[in-house]
């Protein structure tokens, strides 16, 4: 295994981090429609629909559904006419990630210390008021047209967010939950060129490090490469890998994404759970489609010389098409699912950490690989 993956332990001194995170407080979806998508995450994914705002609540031209599953909180958004920045982001992007919002104690503080350092204003410190008490939302810019929301909800005791109401008018079965817990990580793609402009700008207006970096000696096959780096703060609740295309013979799949995308966005979500194979297993038999794994990653004498030994069972693994890594801290396990829209842009990951801090660069190529393989089916490679 190369240098590059064993996570630098050049910690932020707590005392220096001038933007104390508390971790990812939702991740906004826009999307062309948000009722139908929010059947899509509770049947397949096991998401409970928990709260809605629109018309009907006070907003004139958009609708938002709240899903959760342990930790994770999604918004999920539509716009109800043609003229709004919606409707453009849709227009443009297809569904996608416009928010990877967070969760601080102070907005107003975390929005005046990241844009006195350069971070772009998107929306300056804005209260919300409802019977339920306060929240005070900020708004900065990251690549293309994805924003962070630093959510600040100390002692608000409503269910989410003010003019949001319980999502109970329907009677309906609730699909149980896949054992989702948290957001692990979440992935930009940006043009070939911008990472390190990216990984600068998280490092200097948000205090984040470097923990990770691979070069597209670490991660490329034949036909596609990638560079990515990885940002994180402090204490690595927050980390935000940054990948950028590498030269290639034939489109990588970053381009691919930059293409359908219009543009640089969130690629991926990573979702943790402490039982893989028990999600997996279940999200399968809901109809999530994950990457198929070539059965030759499933050689037993590679496989361990690789990852020595680990308490799931490599039947069950190969059975689910579960990737495993190791670094110096431990080992982890991961699986990619297809994109969620028609586009060939966003998808998610499964992660169960067992010790490690990494993100599976041994499992690039296996994945690379996978992923030729889909992009070869659509025509663009
Ligand atoms: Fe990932």
């Amino acid at each position: 295994m190369s240098t590059s993956t064993a996570p630098s332990d050049a910690h932020m001194d707590a005392t220096d981090d001038f933007l104390p995170l508390r971790g990812t407080d939702h991740v906004e979806f826009y999307v062309g429609n948000a009722k139908q998508a929010a059947h899509y995450y509770a049947h397949l994914f096991g998401f409970t629909i928990r709260a809605y705002r629109g018309p009907e609540t006070g907003v004139e031209d958009a609708v938002s559904y709240l899903l959760t599953q342990n930790d994770i909180r999604f918004v999920l958004t539509s716009a109800l006419g043609p003229d709004s920045a919606i409707s453009d982001h849709v227009h443009r992007h297809g569904d996608g990630v416009k928010d990877i919002a967070l969760r601080v104690e102070d907005a107003a503080t975390s929005f005046d210390e990241t844009t006195r350092r350069g971070a772009t204003p998107v929306q300056a410190p804005t209260v919300h008021e409802d019977e339920d008490g306060r929240i005070v939302t900020a708004t900065i810019a990251t690549y293309g047209d994805t924003v962070h929301t630093f959510v600040e909800r100390v002692g608000y005791d409503g269910l989410f967010f003010p003019g949001f109401e319980a999502w109970d008018h329907v009677a309906w079965e609730r699909p149980s939950g896949t054992g989702l817990q948290a957001v692990d990580h979440c992935v930009g793609n940006v043009e070939e060129g911008d990472m390190d402009t990216y990984v600068e700008y998280y490092g200097q207006t948000m205090g984040f490090y470097n923990m990770l970096h691979f070069t597209d000696q670490d991660i490329s096959t034949e036909y596609s490469a990638l560079m990515s780096k990885v940002m994180a703060n402090g204490d690595e609740k927050i980390k935000f890998p940054i990948n950028e295309p590498a030269e290639g013979k034939k489109k990588s799949q970053i381009e691919e994404f930059l293409e359908f995308y219009q543009g640089p966005g969130v690629q991926h979500v990573a979702l943790s759970t402490d039982d893989i194979i028990g999600a997996v297993r279940a999200l399968r038999r809901r109809g999530v489609e994950f990457l198929h794994v070539p059965d030759t990653y499933y050689d037993r004498e590679v496989l361990s010389e690789r990852v020595g030994t680990i308490n799931e069972s490599i039947d069950a693994l190969e059975e689910l098409g579960i990737l495993v890594d190791r670094d110096p801290d431990g080992y982890l396990l991961q699986i990619f699912t297809k994109p969620v829209q028609d586009r060939p842009t966003v998808f998610f990951e499964i992660i169960q950490r067992e010790g490690a801090r990494s993100f599976g660069a041994g499992n690039f190529k296996a994945l690379f690989k996978a992923l030729e393989r889909e992009q070869e089916r659509r025509g663009n490679l």
